[in-house]
This record gives C-alpha cells, sequence and structure tokens, in this order.
C-alpha cells in the first residue's frame, strides 16, 4: 500500500528521508509529505502527485533543517489524493505526526468520539484519527508519549504500520506494527523505521523485524521493543543482503509472483473491515435501500480479467438476488444499444479506473439512465470519480501486468456486494448470510494453505511448459475462472490458449484434441463436478492430457479421471473462486518463466490501456 520511512541521528533528515521514500515510490505515488522536527518546531510538508512535486519543494531536502523525522508515499484508500489528505497526519496541537500504512476500520466510531470531545478533523483519513487519539490521551504532555501511544493502540482496530514523532519527545521516534510489515534499521549513529527495506539499504543493512502488536522506540543509539502489553522484549538483529531492486519486490523475484503472494494479505484488508455481527457493512454506502429493493436488473461491465470476476459475478448474485446479471465487456457494452433504465444498476470494474473502454461504458450507462456503481484499485481516478458510488478493493499498488491481486479483491468486493443487496432485497436470510461471511472470514487462511503448495504447480509446469497451445474447461464458475486461467497464461507466456464451457466440448472443440493436447479441466463447483469428470474422460479417451483442479473434498473423483490433480480447500461453492484463481496464476507464472518470458512486462501490454 503505502510507504514508510523514519529516521533519527546526527545528519539532515528530510534528505535521508526523500531518498528512502524514492525507493519505496513503487508502493503508492499519489502524493508525499515528510515531518521533521527541527528549529524548535513541528515542520509538515505535504504535495499531491508524485514525490518530485515534494522533493522539488524542499530542494531535495535541504530546506527543511532538522535530525529526526518521518515521511510517507501515500497509495489513497480513505479520502481523495490531495495535499489535506497526505500523511504526515498532523494532530490539533500539531505535537503529533503520525505516517500509516493500512486501514484502521473503526476511525469512524473513534472519529465520532473525538468530535464529541471538541476535536475537529481537517483530513478523510483514518490516519488523522490516530493523531488525534494519541494527542488526546497525551493530554498536553500530562502522559508521557509511549504511554499516550499505548492507549490509542488500545482503542484502534485493523490493521497499520505507524511512525509517530512528537514534538515535546524529538529525541525518539515511536514505531508500531500490527498486520502491515515494518522494520527498524540499525546505522552508526542513527537508527530507520521502513515499511520497506528497500528503503534504507543505502544506510544499513542490519534490521530488526517488528513481529505484529510490536511497539518500539527509536533513539539514534538504538531501538527498544515491547510487545502488545508494552512488556520489554528482546528481537534478534538480521543482516540483509539484497540487492536494492530485489528488496523492492520483497526479495521475489518478479512483481507478479510479489503480487500473488500478497493475496491473503490484500483479501483481509478488502473482506475484513466490510464484515460485522454477521452482515457486511459497507461504510458511507450511499444507495438506498429502497432503491436496491426496487432494481430489476444489474449489468456488470469491465475489460480483460476485471470481465472475468464480472463472470463469475454473474453466476453468484444472479443466484442470490434472483434477478437477472449480465457481464458484458465493456468494449462491446458501449456499441451495443443495451437496455437500461433506472431500475438496472451497472457495476463497472477496474483495477485502474482508467481503461478506457469501460469508461466509456460507464458513460453510455449513465446516459441511458442507469446508475453506476464501481468497483476500483486505484483511489481517485477517473471511474471512481464520474461514478455514483465506489467501492474500494483496497489491493494496493499492483505493478505486473497481468493482474492477481487485483482480480481476488475485485471478486471478493463482488461477492460483499451481492451478499449486501440480497440482505436488502429479503433473498437471502440472515442465517445463510452469516455462514458465507464466516466462511470469507476464513479464505485469507485458505489461500495461505494453497499458496504454501506452489512447489507442486512448479513442477507441474516444468512437466507442461512446451506445450505449443492448452485449453481450459470448467462449467458454471468454474467456467469464468478457466477464461481467467487461460488469459494469465497466454498474456504471460504467449502460449496459444483458449476457455471452453466444458459441456460445449462435443459441440467442436473436441476436434482440436489429439495425443499430448494439455487441458486443464476446473471442477470445483459441486453441483457440477461429476460432469466434469465426464468431459476429463472424453478428453483423455482421445489421447489428451488433463491436469484438473478440484476441492480436496473431490480428489478422489478427479485422481482416477485426470493425469494430475491439484486441489483447494473446501468452501462455500461461491467462494470457490477465489481460492481456485491461485494455482491457475501460479502455473502461468511457472510457465513464462521456464520459457524465458519478461514476466512482468509482457510484450505488446500495457498496464492500464487508455486508448480504445
Ligand atoms: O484496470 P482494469 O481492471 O480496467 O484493466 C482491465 C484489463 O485491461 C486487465 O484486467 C487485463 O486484462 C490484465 N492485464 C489481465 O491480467
Amino acid at each position: 500500500m503505502c510507504g514508510i520511512v523514519g529516521y533519527i541521528g546526527e545528519e539532515q533528515a528530510a534528505p535521508i528521508l526523500l531518498e528512502g521514500l524514492s525507493r519505496l515510490e513503487y508502493r503508492g505515488y499519489d502524493s508525499a509529505g515528510v515531518a521533521v522536527y527541527g528549529g524548535g518546531a513541528m515542520q509538515v510538508r505535504k504535495a499531491k502527485g508524485r514525490l518530485s512535486v515534494l522533493d522539488g519543494l524542499l530542494d531535495h531536502g535541504k530546506a527543511l533543517e532538522g535530525v529526526v523525522g518521518v515521511g510517507h508515499t501515500r497509495w489513497a484508500t480513505h479520502g481523495a489524493p490531495s495535499d489535506v489528505n497526505s500523511h504526515p497526519q498532523v494532530s490539533r496541537s500539531g505535537k503529533i505526526a503520525v505516517v500509516h500504512n493500512g486501514i484502521i476500520e473503526n476511525y469512524v466510531q473513534l472519529r465520532s468520539f473525538l468530535q464529541e470531545q471538541g476535536v475537529s478533523f481537517v483530513s478523510e483519513t483514518d490516519t488523522e484519527v490516530v493523531a488525534q487519539l494519541v494527542d488526546y490521551f497525551y493530554e498536553d504532555g500530562r502522559v508521557d508519549i509511549l504511554e499516550a501511544v499505548g492507549r490509542c493502540l488500545r482503542r484502534i482496530e485493523g490493521a497499520y504500520a505507524l511512525g509517530i514523532l512528537c514534538a515535546d519527545a524529538s529525541d525518539r521516534l515511536i514505531a508500531v506494527r500490527k498486520d502491515s510489515p515494518l522494520i527498524l534499521g540499525l546505522g552508526e549513529g542513527c537508527t530507520f523505521l521502513a515499511s520497506d527495506v528497500t528503503a534504507i539499504l543505502r544506510h544499513t543493512r542490519e534490521v530488526i523485524y517488528l513481529d505484529d502488536g510490536e511497539t518500539a522506540v527509536l533513539t539514534r543509539e538504538g531501538a527498544r521493543c515491547y510487545d502488545h502489553l508494552m512488556r520489554p522484549v528482546e528481537k534478534a538483529v538480521s543482516h540483509v543482503d539484497w540487492e536494492t531492486d530485489a528488496a523492492e519486490k520483497g526479495g521475489y523475484e518478479h512483481f507478479m509472483f510479489k503480487e500473488i503472494m500478497e493475496q491473503p494479505e490484500a483479501l483481509r484488508r478488502a473482506i475484513l473491515p466490510r464484515l460485522r455481527g454477521g452482515e457486511v457493512v459497507l461504510e458511507g454506502f450511499g444507495l438506498s435501500d429502497a432503491y436496491l429493493r426496487s432494481l430489476k436488473k444489474l449489468y456488470i461491465v469491465a475489460c480483460g480479467s476485471s470481465y472475468h470476476v464480472g463472470m463469475v459475478g454473474k453466476y453468484n448474485l444472479e443466484r442470490l438476488l434472483r434477478i437477472p446479471v449480465e457481464a458484458a465487456l465493456a468494449s462491446e457494452f458501449r456499441y451495443m444499444d443495451p437496455i437500461l433504465d433506472e431500475g438496472t444498476l451497472v457495476v463497472v470494474i477496474s483495477q485502474s479506473g482508467e481503461t478506457l473502454d469501460t469508461m466509456a461504458a460507464l458513460r453510455e450507462a449513465k446516459r441511458l439512465g442507469a446508475r453506476v456503481l464501481s468497483i476500483v484499485n486505484v483511489v481517485g481516478s477517473s471511474i471512481a470519480r464520474e461514478s455514483d458510488e465506489v467501492l474500494y478493493t483496497w489491493a494496493g499498488p499492483e505493478i505486473a501486468v497481468a493482474t492477481t491481486k487485483a482480480y481476488s479483491t475485485q471478486l471478493a468486493v463482488l461477492d460483499l456486494l451481492g451478499l449486501y443487496i440480497a440482505r436488502r432485497r429479503g433473498s437471502l436470510d440472515a442465517g445463510t448470510c452469516r455462514e458465507v461471511l464466516e466462511e470469507m472470514a476464513r479464505l485469507p487462511e485458505k489461500l495461505e494453505q494453497v499458496l504454501s503448495r506452489r512447489d507442486d504447480i512448479q513442477y507441474l509446469a516444468s512437466q507442461h511448459f512446451s506445450h505449443s497451445s492448452v485449453f481450459y474447461m470448467g462449467r458454471n464458475v468454474d467456467y469464468a475462472l478457466g477464461l481467467e486461467g487461460s488469459l494469465k497464461l497466454k498474456e504471460i507466456s504467449y502460449i496459444h490458449s483458449e476457455a471452453y464451457a466444458a459441456g460445449e466440448l462435443k459441440h467442436g472443440t473436441i476436434s482440436l484434441i489429439e495425443p499430448g493436447t494439455l487441458v486443464v479441466a476446473l471442477g470445483t463447483y459441486p453441483p457440477l463436478t461429476g460432469k466434469t469428470v465426464s468431459n476429463i474422460q472424453e478428453v483423455r479417451s482421445r489421447g489428451g492430457q488433463v491436469l484438473a483442479v478440484t476441492t480436496e473434498s473431490h480428489r478422489e473423483d478427479f485422481s482416477h479421471a485426470a493425469g494430475a490433480v491439484i486441489t483447494v480447500p473446501d468452501t462455500h461453492p461461491m467462494l470457490l473462486p477465489s481460492l481456485t484463481v491461485a494455482p491457475l496464476q501460479l502455473f502461468a507464472y511457472y510457465v513464462a518463466l521456464m520459457r524465458g518470458c519478461d514476466v512482468d512486462k509482457p510484450r505488446n501490454l500495457a498496464k492500464s490501456v487508455t486508448v480504445e
């Protein structure tokens, strides 16, 4: 998500902070800021846009005196990119400056609480709540700053890495980590904090990895660490020998692989803040219950992988809502003269929020009188701004052209939306909703299990990387997944690939099967696994090779029929695609790697397609 860096030492802090932030810009780049204590005052400088804007303002940091400070490069989650929403966020007394990575889930309640105490807010961010709350407990120095931070931590919920500077205690910095990475760097007469080791590698390679719930007090001599109960803990110092390029990728060889591995964390961010008491809670959602009850039809409109999410959504949401749900390619939708009116909700899905075809479809939908809700990753993007309503995926920046974590979070958010609307329309009872949501909360952990078995998939890739053509087949949501698996493979490995609804095999495609042809058969959707097994047999009896993906409870059925079987944990049927997509991503990744392809930047493609 965002990038954090902090420094305390003997040198001028701002140039070090800016240089560190430049190493983190790949994590977020819609605005940046620094807070430095110097000349007897807290000095805060922030600027919307790329880091270079701030760098220019501060003459590469030379313009800001002081030997202690924190810096931040932002990827907006709460509040559009703007100077005021940039970090550091500063408390009303001007004494507490906070940089934050993550999401404070209960910020709305805390904000109300503080407002009742007379605190006024200047930004739309959840981070400002932390600055104000620490200040509230600090009570103008009546409580030690560490104690004030500890009290704040007992009140906030969510995921966070925090860097805190207090004007009254400028001989130290405070660092806190919970479910969001944060490391400390130990230099000669200086100490650092950073969300990524990349930010500090030029200064030190001796680091402490904070664990969840831990707090650290940094001075120029080193760091003291505390557990979640503020009891002192001894931490091991690790030596980092990565080069900077590897460090930006968190030690992974490619951004795509890093982003595949980040999916459990991204799912946690997308799902958990939206679950409360067995119901979906969409903070600040503007579509009224009466409007949702009046809906006659849903269109899901998007391009590429985002369209494939829409395909899964068609199956899942139609089942939940019992009204027609259509998935349409944005590039077709705008020219197909769609029948829309105020009874139609158009859901557009876009990671970048800038895809031109999707943007044009959105405008066409509005012109025809429909309301538009978008599911977007990039806060403040064009699609987000022009939609009537936005749900963000909170996946964090996605760098690899082949989308992975954005796909997974789009799917989760679309499912949440379906459940939310279904409850308003009365087409889903409270008990079933609770059951699905309980399963949804377990998805990140189950996905971790799938990813931990990546060596098996790497082995399968080594068996199959030289095919010239690969087919994918499945039924229902597995068909939609097949489309995604096939796109992933072809876009990064350049192997010809197509996906079919398995039932269509005998209507033509089967003529392509010859001895050795590889078919990836997806058979996770419980009511139809038997039918997919029959299709596998049809392929095998013509000499085709089959690699099957199914759930653990169906492993037996498939291992008799297919040459190789990959399993994913069982879960509620509507959530299976969130798990099944991972082996498909990994398979495509390893195959492309073995073929020597440029995985992160496949030929002829761009991350954001802003032309028609
Ligand atoms: O940014 P968007 O979600 O609107 O992008 C849509 C497609 O261009 C995108 O999903 C594309 O298909 C991916 N590269 C697939 O991995």
